[in-house]
């Protein structure tokens, strides 16, 4: 008699065999930014190069039939949510929708451990949004299936990341030689602490511009300086618009704030307007994870430059690459 054995996290039951690269991502967790090198990123930017031209040819097929993610948003989410679910459905599989942890056993007082416990009976890849740092990283060490990070609170937002750095090596054709200005509320904005980790492994000039309570947080800058990335910052962006190639516009994140009077003085500190992109290259982007709430004014959406929406569709393919990747089949 012979005994199934099933595959470990690390070995595809799909691939052929000695197919190293796809198997490095094989039942992985996505939780930070810093688990990928250059390498892996090519090969990522690859795959959903390839999602595209498949959506793009023929919307939606089979390639994870059969396979079931959960979606687990204890933090509001559009995007986020919304991309996952039609990146597994355009790959023909399905999804448990957690969008309002309030309905779930979650507001009986269930803990994270025991709800991806849960979840993992039921579904093969859990992506997790929720509002503390390191939660994503707990829900990992619980769960035998690939937990993915969808934001924990001001820590990390990987696969938001990865996107933005398609969208730059779409729109820009390269990564090298950018400058990078990175504007708003750089303390609690996990897109921008992910995203500056991430730019780490390019030779690029950062400027954050912020202010001065919104700083970028000292811990990641100091990481960033032991790599050697060139970062200046800044409270206004006359200095730095004219020479930037990637305005990264980012919301101030009023749900962080523990005194909303702080938040009311710096809410409107930035707004990008056609009037202030006068003074910025023809040939550059500006970028926003969105939502946005008042830092791009909707006069900017007709310019070329403006990123923002094509950005959110990068994100579809970069998400269909991940999840096809973690779930052996990329
Ligand atoms: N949607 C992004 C996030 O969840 C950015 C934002 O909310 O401002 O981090
Ligand atoms: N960019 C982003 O994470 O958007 P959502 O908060 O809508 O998911």
């Amino acid at each position: 008699m012979t005994t199934y054995v099933p595959p470990t996290r690390n070995q595809s039951p799909y691939l052929p065999f000695g197919d190293q690269r796809n198997a490095q991502f094989y039942g992985k967790d996505i939780l930070s930014v810093n688990q990928f090198n250059r390498d892996d990123l090519e090969y990522i930017f690859g795959v959903a190069k390839e999602m595209r031209e498949m959506v793009t040819r023929i919307g939606t097929f089979d390639l994870l039939k059969g396979k079931i993610l959960a979606n687990l948003f204890y933090e509001p989410s559009t995007r986020t949510s919304s991309s996952f679910t039609s990146a597994m459905e355009r790959l023909g599989g399905s999804v448990i929708p957690i969008n309002e942890v309030r309905y779930s056993s979650v507001s009986k007082g269930e803990s994270l451990p025991d709800t991806v416990r849960t979840l993992e009976c039921y579904a093969d890849v859990i992506v997790i949004r929720h509002p503390e740092s390191g939660s994503a990283a707990l829900a990992a060490k619980y769960a035998r299936k690939p937990i993915i990070n969808a934001g924990d609170g001001v820590g990390e937002h990987p696969t938001q990341a990865l996107l933005d750095l398609f969208t730059i090596v779409s729109e820009l054709g390269n990564v090298d030689g950018l400058t990078v200005t990175m504007l708003g509320d750089l303390k609690y904005g996990r897109t921008v602490h992910s995203l500056a980790r991430l730019l780490s492994q390019f030779i690029v000039k950062i400027n954050y511009v912020s202010p001065e309570i919104l700083r970028m947080p000292s811990e990641i800058i100091a990481e960033l300086k032991e790599k050697g990335v060139s970062q200046s910052e800044y409270n206004t962006l006359d200095a730095v618009l004219p020479k930037t190639d990637v305005l990264y516009v980012t919301r101030v994140q009023k749900e962080r704030f523990e005194n909303q009077e702080e938040y009311e003085s710096v809410k409107g500190a930035y707004v990008i307007t056609p009037e202030v992109m006068e003074q910025a290259k023809d040939k550059m982007i500006v970028m926003h994870p969105l939502p946005r709430v008042g830092e791009i004014s909707m006069e900017m959406d007709d310019d070329p430059r403006a990123a923002y929406f094509r950005q959110m569709e990068y994100g579809l393919y970069v998400r269909m690459a991940l999840l096809a990747m973690v779930l052996g089949k990329a």
